[in-house]
């Protein structure tokens, strides 16, 4: 160990003149048809939480995969702790000290976390894998992240949220000294987050330096301490969390394009009629919701901490999952027992989990935009047709991508997000349930986003959307309704009830 001080007790100067952790200067990198990164310069020291902050596609992801090894750039240098360093492979990266938690979870499903978190270091002895040792360490991993599932779950059936933590712990174990966070947050309820926070901390205690990617600025604001705003793939600004606000971010990130943030909004008077009444969705023990009603033109959010139904609540509308449900459609008494019935009722979902449910990596954009959402109800309409309807939709939500035909895997996690939107808002869905429509999106895009929903609630749609962020909903929704622990509190006026009434209802469960 160098006896380094850490920037949080030095002084500015001192930590100005100090080595930094990382330096990447001038990388470049291009795909067919992309330039994903023109020139991009980056200074990263011990003991700080670097943010990266840019719009879907600005090129942060890509940055981070050269840094990583997993990407050759064309043209640039990287120094770790002074030294340059040329790295071929991923394998070059961990060995120099450089931990990634990837956007897209590169862990393997079938295996245990265990495994997942040893894979290709196991704590072994002549080859023979101690699996007691790694039970045992793995756990005390699991530990540092605050989780509490078992070292024994495979990863494919844990929910997301712990997915996640599966990757960031297994980031601990290769004990580095940069670690990369992409968009970890981006499926995680606040609590999940608050336990991302808390390792953040842990590891800058430790005079290790974090690379932490994240479209939630109130986040950046909470852990970080330094800034690097990308814009199409160069430099737009660096500078403390501390000297500037949120505004002044935003700014750097858009450039001059003036996207319209903020739409002004009147009350949406005389709804249409009923479009959707969930008189009642029960699932024993899980959840027990009465009387939510949504009008044809109206959005109604449903807001929420994690865990209080909201996911289970719009599954069992749509046939997904099973429940004791009275459910009337446009006055009629439904059954709805599988998607298949929702669907034949214009019923759309956009799953939470949009990677795993909502995408067919291995398809083009316009496939995936153009194709019904869930596999087995699946069909393809006349390619002609589908472009038609999807790509006027795609270019409202700016979806950035090199060509119709291009593989959606390639595309930026956010752009890949768009899309799955896209396919829904293209098809002549009447009732849309939206589930966390906006993780992963850029400021710009979530605006987008909801301008879409909006014009889809014009024509007539009723829209039922489940956000974390009370001030989304504050924004776009005509009602909010409060779901906790399974149960529905009350109805809220985001015209009139202050967003303090609402999180007080949301925490306590209590509408007064
Ligand atoms: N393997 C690839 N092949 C082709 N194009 C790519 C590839 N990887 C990235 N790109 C393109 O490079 C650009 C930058 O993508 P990148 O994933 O770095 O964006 P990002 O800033 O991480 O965005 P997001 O916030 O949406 O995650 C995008 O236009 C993307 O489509
Ligand atoms: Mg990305």
């Amino acid at each position: 160990m160098t006896s380094e001080t850490s920037p949080r007790s030095a002084t500015d100067a001192a930590a100005h003149t100090a080595t930094p952790a990382l330096r990447m200067r001038g990388i470049r990198k291009t795909f067919p048809g992309t330039v994903a990164l023109a020139s991009v310069d980056l200074d990263v020291r011990r003991g700080e939480v670097h943010c990266l902050l840019g719009e879907n596609g600005a090129g942060k992801s890509t940055l981070m995969k050269i840094l990583a090894g997993s990407y050759l750039p064309n043209e640039g240098m990287i120094e770790i702790d002074g030294s340059p360093v040329q790295f071929q492979r991923p394998l070059d990266g961990i060995n120099a000290g450089i931990a990634v938690i990837y956007q897209e979870l590169d862990l393997f499903p079938d295996l245990t976390v265990a495994q997942n978190l040893f894979l290709g270091h196991s704590p072994a002895s002549g080859g023979i894998v101690h699996r007691r040792a790694r039970r045992r360490m793995a756990q005390s991993y699991l530990e540092r992240v605050g989780a509490t599932f078992s070292p024994d779950a495979r990863v494919g059936e844990l929910p997301i949220a712990d997915q996640q933590l599966t990757a960031i712990a297994r980031a601990l174990t290769t004990d580095a000294k940069i670690i990369v966070m992409d968009e970890p947050t981006a499926t995680l309820g606040e609590a999940d987050v608050e336990n991302v926070h808390r390792v953040i901390r842990r590891l800058i205690d430790e005079n290790r330096a974090v690379i932490y990617i994240s479209h939630r600025l109130d986040e950046v604001r909470d852990v970080g301490d330094r800034i690097t705003v990308l814009r199409d793939g160069t430099n737009a600004a660096e500078y403390r969390v501390a000297d500037t606000d949120a505004e002044q971010w935003i700014a750097d990130m858009i450039g001059d394009k003036k996207s319209e943030l903020t739409e002004h909004r009147e009350r949406r008077e005389a709804p249409g009629e009923p479009a959707l009444e969930i008189e009642h969705v029960r699932i024993p023990g899980l959840l027990d919701v009465e009387n939510i009603t949504v009008h044809a033109g109206e959005i109604v959010g449903l807001a929420g901490l994690g865990g209080a139904g909201r996911t289970t609540l719009l599954s069992a509308v749509f046939g997904a999952r099973s429940a004791d449900a009275s459910i009337r459609v446009r006055g009629k008494e439904v059954r709805i027992r599988s998607v298949r019935d929702a669907i034949r009722q214009r019923f759309g979902l956009v799953p939470e989990s949009r990677k795993a449910q909502g995408l067919m990596l291995g398809l083009s954009v316009a496939r995936n935009a153009g194709i019904a959402a869930i596999r087995g109800a699946g069909f393809f309409l006349p390619r002609e047709r589908q472009h038609k309807r999807t790509t006027p939709i795609l270019t409202d939500l700016a979806v950035k991508y090199a060509s119709p035909h291009q593989e959606i895997r390639l595309l930026s996690g956010g752009n890949q997000q768009k899309v799955v939107l896209a396919k829904w808002l293209a098809r002549d869905t009447q009732i849309l349930l939206l589930d966390e429509p906006t993780r992963g999106l850029d400021i710009g895009a979530k605006a987008d986003l909801y301008r879409q929903v909006r014009r889809l609630a014009d024509q007539g749609a009723a829209v039922l959307v489940a956000s974390s962020e009370l001030n989304e909903l504050m924004a776009n929704a005509d009602r909010i309704v409060v779901l906790h622990e399974g149960r529905s509190v009350g109805e809220f006026d985001p015209f009139t009830d202050t967003e303090e009434q609402i999180s007080h209802a949301i925490i306590s469960g209590k509408a007064a």
